[in-house]
This record gives structure tokens, sequence and C-alpha cells, in this order.
């Protein structure tokens, strides 16, 4: 595994019980737990299928995952880190997590209805996110539904001391919109709805894509 993705990784399996606490505060104390229920709900209208089969991918402490469980989905959820699949297990015992990595998903073509990423494209490098995408277009059914969000900004870094979680360096890429469209109109989807989050979190801009595969 390359440096920064190594890095990343190790930092979520330092952090993964800490981060799961807050990540649990943070939606149940704040605006971004309904705004996010929004956002995940506006994604399963988009796939317009009962009982879909969503993958929730860099799902941490498994939430999301739960969330389409009990929304009538079959869900998987999958993240690379081994401590935060550790804190999914234990919340979320019913549903079903596997260690993997984004780059590489480990399942068979034309498989998913939708596809939900959260917080987690802007830890993987640009070069890196073609190959995602690559694999997200790969495993998705025809019009099925890619749904994420990133962080706007131009660059692309190890941040030694991110302000979510100082002294535990993460990797971090920025896009701005008109980049985000331009690279997943190149893989060929299409875009179908872009939503920014009202206000910032820990002063960052956060934007939401809904895309389908053609
Ligand atoms: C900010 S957390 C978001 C977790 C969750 N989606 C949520 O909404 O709370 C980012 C997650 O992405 C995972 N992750 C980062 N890079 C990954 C990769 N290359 N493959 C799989 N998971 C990855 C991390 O381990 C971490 O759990």
């Amino acid at each position: 595994m390359h440096g920064i993705t190594q890095q990343t990784k190790e930092t979520y399996n330092k952090i993964s019980s800490d981060y799961s606490s807050k990540i649990n505060k943070l939606i149940s104390d704040s605006w971004v737990g309904e705004f996010e229920k929004k956002l995940l709900n506006k994604f399963l209208l988009m796939i317009k299928i009962s009982k879909p089969k969503v993958l929730d991918i860099g799902c941490g402490n498994g939430k999301d995952t739960y969330f389409f469980q009990q929304k009538g989905c079959s869900a998987i959820g999958i993240d690379f880190s081994e401590g935060m699949l550790k804190e999914a297990q234990n919340l979320f015992t019913q549903c079903k997590f596997h260690q993997m990595d984004m780059r590489n998903l480990e399942f068979s073509n034309d498989l998913f209805d939708g596809i939900w990423a959260n917080g987690c494209i802007y830890h993987v490098s640009k070069k890196d996110f073609a190959k995602v995408l690559k694999e997200v277009m790969r495993v998705l059914k025809s019009s099925g539904i890619f749904s994420f969000n990133f962080k706007i900004g131009i660059s692309e870094k190890i941040e030694k001391n991110p302000q979510s979680y100082g002294e535990n360096p993460r990797f971090y890429a920025y896009y701005t919109n008109e980049e985000m469209k331009k690279i997943l109109e190149q893989v060929g989807f299409k875009i179908i709805k872009i939503k920014p989050y009202p206000k910032k979190i820990f002063n960052e801009q956060i934007v939401h894509f809904w895309s389908k595969k053609p």
C-alpha cells in the first residue's frame, strides 16, 4: 500500500473509537444529522427500486449502512480500516461489513443498484480517484446511482494536523465543482444533482453529488 494511503489507514485505526463517538454526537446534536438524512433519502428515491442492493464505501462506523438496512435495502459496508470496521460490527451486529480498499472493489460486475460514499473519496489521490470511479462504474448496474461528497478546494496533500483530528495525519484531495463534473463525465457518469452543504464543517465547504451510470 502506498505511503499516503497507509498513513491515512493507520490514523483511522488509531482514532476509530473516538471518531465513532464524535461522528455519532455530531449527527445527533447538530444540523448535520438531519441534513445528511435528507441526502440519504434522496439517494434511495433516485434508485427507484424496492429493496435495492446498496454498497456503502468507506463506511466508517457503519451508521449509513445501518440506515440503508433499516430502509429495507440489502446493504453492504466496506472500509479499509480494521479499527473502523470493528466499531461498525460492534454497533450494528445485524449489518454486513467487509474489509476492502475502495480502489479495488472485490465484487462482480453490474451488482449494485446504488453506491454511497460519504466523507471518504477525498482520502484517495486524484490519480487513484480515477481508479475508484472505474470500479464504481463496473460494479454498478446500468441506471445505478453513485452518490458521494467531497471538499471544495484545489490541493491534494497529507494534512499533518487536520482540523477534526489534530496530530493524526490523513491524506486529502480537494476538488472544485467544475473539476469534479469533468472527471465524472469523462468516466461516463451522468450528473443528476449537486447540493452544497448549507454551512461549513470544520471550516470546510462540502458538496454532495448524485450521478448515474447510463
Ligand atoms: C471521514 S470517515 C467517514 C466514514 C463514514 N462514511 C461516515 O459517514 O461517517 C472516512 C472513512 O473512509 C475510510 N477510507 C479511507 N480511504 C479508504 C480506502 N482507500 N478504501 C476504503 N476505505 C477508506 C476510512 O477508514 C474511514 O472509515
